[in-house]
């Protein structure tokens, strides 16, 4: 079968079926992004207005401090996505420079619903998965406006009378109504930044820096509803989707802080798991600067099986193979400026095994690739149709900038000969797996425990945005596979 194939016949099942699934619990991480859209006379102008001289800022990139205290700061993490082409999400630990940059950015072009819970309890939404479960620590107005309308997306809250009632986002009254925005700066392929006579940058990839500051969030309060009737949520459910520890204030919380908000989260899972065993748990990493959480999110979380599945890119994965004591491998991923697929696998089988996953999805410009368990129970035939699902949701996402509407896969997919211009990352890694089976046991990797499949993705020419693209890849493939299971089992 071709790609153009499997694409075409990717959808259409799923989307009659989603229905099936009885609902998702996601938390619980939601926020307002505010969307800028960054091309380089604008640096320019804000590099001069803040007043940081060239060399400097190249010499603060190359430091890659990962949170901003200052407007330096701010401009060093952008420049720095800007010239890698990379994705980054610094938290901004001053009020001051929050304020600094909300008065002397450009405006947003867009603000929309944002976090990995907004996103997904959003695309969820229009998906029509039957009911949605999200967690959210604000509901400002605005916050409200920017949910889905659909019906099936819940906040369970108590009424007056204490008993748990489930309300559209729309209609919760009487919620901690602080506003906040994530600024998110959206910079794009090509663009070229001219700083002196023979120093310039061309980026090259669409891309966006985050900049937050996010108190509530940072708290990681986890809404009363979700805490003393999280059984009855996992009842109702068939899939528990987690993100959001990358949000955390160490500083303020302190290791213990920190400790306590992670084993919570972990007992909230068990209890949830209890309740219903078939429950799919999945941990959606954020980009996460700060290594004690992801150290301390590892720590307890290979005391025993609580995550099923995990999704994540590249990034994020060397990210996490440092905090699991894997930092040579993280090294030489970093060293190869992310191209070494060879390692990138051996680092998520890495992964994998530690934290006894039966599945991880690896979200990759160019392609995807899903890890599973070898009793995994869905047909990888179905499988290959979850991945390219997600390829188009995240299609239909960049190009029109969301995540609803009428979703036209099928002119998607015409637009493009799939199969005649395979991304060079499926190519790469496509050779790969094939060398890989040849030898069933190929160098060091051990594929007694894991299967692995590969998908080419489309690949978008000027996307509207970038940001929000990962959850969506993620949670698209796994409802999709969530309707399979409806449908097999
Ligand atoms: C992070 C950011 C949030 C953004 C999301 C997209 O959670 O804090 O602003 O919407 O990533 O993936």
């Amino acid at each position: 079968m071709s790609w153009a194939e499997i694409y075409h016949d990717s959808f259409s099942n799923i989307l009659k079926n989603i229905k099936k699934v009885r609902g998702a619990i996601v938390g619980f991480n939601t926020n307002i992004d505010a969307i800028i859209d960054f091309h380089s006379e604008q640096i320019l102008n804000l590099i001069k207005k803040i007043g940081v001289d060239p060399v400097r800022l190249y010499t603060n990139i190359l430091k890659w401090k990962g949170k901003i205290h200052s407007p330096v700061d701010f401009i060093t993490g952008l420049c720095g996505c800007f010239e890698k082409g990379k994705a980054s999400e610094w938290l901004i630990e001053s009020e001051e420079t929050y304020q600094y940059l909300l008065q002397n950015l450009p405006p947003p072009k867009k603000i929309q619903l944002g976090g990995q819970a907004g996103i997904i309890a959003n695309l969820y939404a229009e998906l029509g998965v039957r009911q949605i479960f999200v967690h959210t620590t604000t509901l400002p107005k605005l916050m409200r406006e920017l949910f889905s309308k659909k019906k099936n997306i819940q906040i369970p809250l108590y009424n007056k009378e204490g008993e748990l009632v489930f309300l559209h986002p729309r209609k919760v009254k009487d919620f901690d109504e602080s506003l906040y925005f994530h600024i998110i700066s959206e910079v794009h392929k090509g663009d070229t930044l001219k700083l002196g006579e023979k120093l310039y940058w061309k980026c090259p990839r669409d891309n966006r820096f985050i900049a937050t500051f996010d108190p509530p969030n940072a708290e990681l309060e986890i809404l009363e509803a979700f805490q003393r009737d999280i059984e009855v949520l996992a009842e109702k459910s068939d899939l528990l989707i987690l993100s959001g520890f990358h949000m955390l204030n160490v500083k303020k919380l302190g290791k213990e802080g920190v400790n306590q908000k992670i084993i919570k989260t972990l007992e909230l899972i068990t209890r949830a798991k209890k309740a219903n065993p078939n429950l799919l748990v999945h941990l959606e990493l954020a980009s996460t600067k700060n290594r004690l959480l992801l150290d301390r999110l590892y720590y307890y979380s290979s005391k025993d099986t609580y995550w099923n599945s995990l999704g994540c890119n590249e990034r994020e994965l060397v990210e996490l193979l440092e905090a699991i004591k894997q930092k040579r491998l993280a090294n030489e991923i970093k060293a190869d400026m992310f191209t070494n697929y060879e390692l990138i696998i051996k680092g998520a089988l890495k992964v994998c095994e530690k934290l006894k996953l039966e599945r991880l999805h690896l979200h990759l410009f160019g392609c995807y690739l899903l890890f599973v368990s070898k009793d995994y129970p869905i047909p990888e035939v179905l499988l290959f149709k979850t991945l390219c699902f997600a390829s188009l949701i995240a299609a239909h996402k960049a190009i029109t900038g969301k995540a609803k509407g009428v979703f036209k896969f099928k002119e998607i997919i015409d637009t493009i000969d799939i199969d005649a211009t395979l991304p060079k990352a499926f190519k790469k890694v496509n050779n790969l797996l094939k060398k890989i089976e040849t030898y069933v046991s190929y160098k060091d990797f051990d594929l007694n425990e894991y299967t692995i499949l590969a998908v080419p993705t489309i690949i978008v020419q000027d996307p509207i945005q970038t940001v929000g693209l990962g959850d969506t890849i993620s949670a698209a493939a796994l409802i999709a596979e969530l309707t399979y299971r409806q449908l097999l089992f």
